[in-house]
């Protein structure tokens, strides 16, 4: 039997994926990307904007057409609420909290129905992994921020931690498998450990004694969260890259109220100014939102301001999309379109200057690159430094996926590197 997966959303949802693939790998099935000869078709989806909760819609419509035959199964967090919707449409629909239910699909071709539950019952159940240099490794589940714009409480529920004693024994295995490089996932990983007694940063020296594992990530970080013993464990833990992704959102100390992001401007500043001074070639990247109900030229102008001051590696930035369960939009003063794509384009440049100035400083430097595998195009391998920046090197012989290389940097591109091993 042979599956097709379709991922869309953040980096929850590709090891969410990663579940699936192993779970029915493990059961015999084979992956296909061609879904024209898969026998069960799967879509895992991302609400957290209008655009991204419309693509499983189409993706459905777009699979069914292709192939009549196939089962198909809607997951991820457009499932979680819209499942009678999909229902419709979709052969199995899948919650975030239910994943689960695939050890039973891989077994039984014939399982079909709606699998939704609020909340997860086993947090500290070790899914398998594909294998891989890099491994995502849940370690929380759920937020509880409550943002005012954001899905994501909806999506995935309440906050949940899982034991510490379950993440190292996952991380372990996954070493033993060939893993070099974990990811360790929450929605918020600096609340990690509140309900257990212990924080994100002693779950950090665990794991950096494992044996064999060469680095360590996180994300994402709440800044209101985001510690000074995250930052000196950041600068003391040898395994720990030198890469903080701290999403600010707003410049204007009025939008971030009203987005209940509980942090001041300056508040953020100060820790990313502190983060800067303690960690030498700590590479920072953010999330913002333009166009959130009731943004002014002046507030956006803030906004930049903090883009301008920062210096960001690379930002992700997206206009407000109003989202159903969500208080901002019911708000007044929601925005025009046009207004929104304005700003977008205008902060999108400003970035794009400051990442191609950023990967410029590279040039001549060397650097630490751990190869993950070929790059697409297949003539040569890629990897990535320790501030999480793409590097290509030369395709060689006797460089494989797994090894950490020193490199030194000959070229910048727009959004990568490119080196030669030393
Ligand atoms: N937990 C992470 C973010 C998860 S969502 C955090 O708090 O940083 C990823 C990003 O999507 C957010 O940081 C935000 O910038 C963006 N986002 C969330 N809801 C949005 C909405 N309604 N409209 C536009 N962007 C949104
Ligand atoms: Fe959404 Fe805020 Fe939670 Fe991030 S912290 S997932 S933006 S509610
Ligand atoms: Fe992630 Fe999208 Fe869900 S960003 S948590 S997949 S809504």
């Amino acid at each position: 039997m042979r599956f097709y997966i379709k991922t869309f959303g953040c980096q929850m949802n590709e090891r969410d994926s990663e579940k699936v693939e192993a779970i029915l790998e493990e059961n015999g099935w084979q992956k296909s990307d061609d879904p024209k000869t898969a026998d069960l078709l799967i879509v895992n989806s991302c609400a957290v904007r209008e655009k991204a909760e419309n693509k499983i819609y189409s993706e459905i419509g777009r699979l069914r057409f292709k192939n009549r035959k196939a089962k198909i199964v809607a997951m991820g967090c457009v499932a979680q609420f819209a499942y009678d919707r999909l229902s419709k449409v979709a052969d199995i629909v899948i919650g975030t909290n239910t994943i689960d239910e695939f050890c039973r699909i891989a077994k039984d071709y014939s399982v079909e129905g709606v699998f939704i539950k609020d909340k997860m019952e086993e947090p500290d159940h070790i899914f398998p992994h594909v294998k891989s240099v890099v491994s995502f490794v849940d370690i929380m589940y759920g937020c509880d921020n409550f943002c005012t714009y954001c899905i994501v409480p909806y999506t995935r529920g309440r906050e949940i931690s899982r034991k510490k004693e379950a993440i190292i024994d996952e991380i372990k295995e996954l070493v033993d498998n060939g893993t070099k490089e974990v990811v360790l996932l929450g929605q918020n990983v600096n609340s990690y450990g509140k309900s257990l007694g212990y924080n994100f940063v002693d779950l950090l020296y665990e794991v950096n004694k494992i044996e064999g594992l060469k680095r360590i990530r996180f994300t994402t970080s709440h800044p209101k969260d985001f510690s000074k013993e995250l930052i000196y464990a950041i600068r003391d833990l040898d395994k720990l890259c030198e890469h903080v992704h701290l999403p600010f959102q707003a410049g204007s100390n009025r939008i971030l109220k009203l987005m209940r992001r509980k942090y001041t401007i300056e508040e953020y500043l100060e820790k990313v100014f502190l983060l800067k001074s303690e960690v030498k070639n700590c590479s920072i990247t953010t999330d913002i939102i333009v166009g959130f109900p009731t943004e002014t030229e002046n507030d956006f102008e803030k906004t930049l301001e903090v883009v301008k001051t920062v210096e960001y590696d690379t930002s992700f930035s997206f206009k407000y999309s109003p989202r159903r369960f969500t208080k901002a939009a019911e708000m007044e003063g929601q925005i025009e379109e046009d207004k929104k794509l304005k700003r977008l384009n205008i902060l999108q440049q400003l970035q794009a200057e400051i990442t191609q100035k950023k990967l410029k400083e590279y040039e001549g430097k060397i650097v630490e690159v751990l190869i993950e595998g070929k790059s697409k195009k297949g003539d040569k391998l890629y990897g990535r430094n320790r501030q999480n920046i793409v590097v290509n090197v030369d395709f060689r012989d006797n460089i494989k996926a797994g090894d950490c290389l020193r490199v030194k940097i000959t070229k910048a591109l727009k959004h990568s590197l490119i080196g030669e091993p030393i």
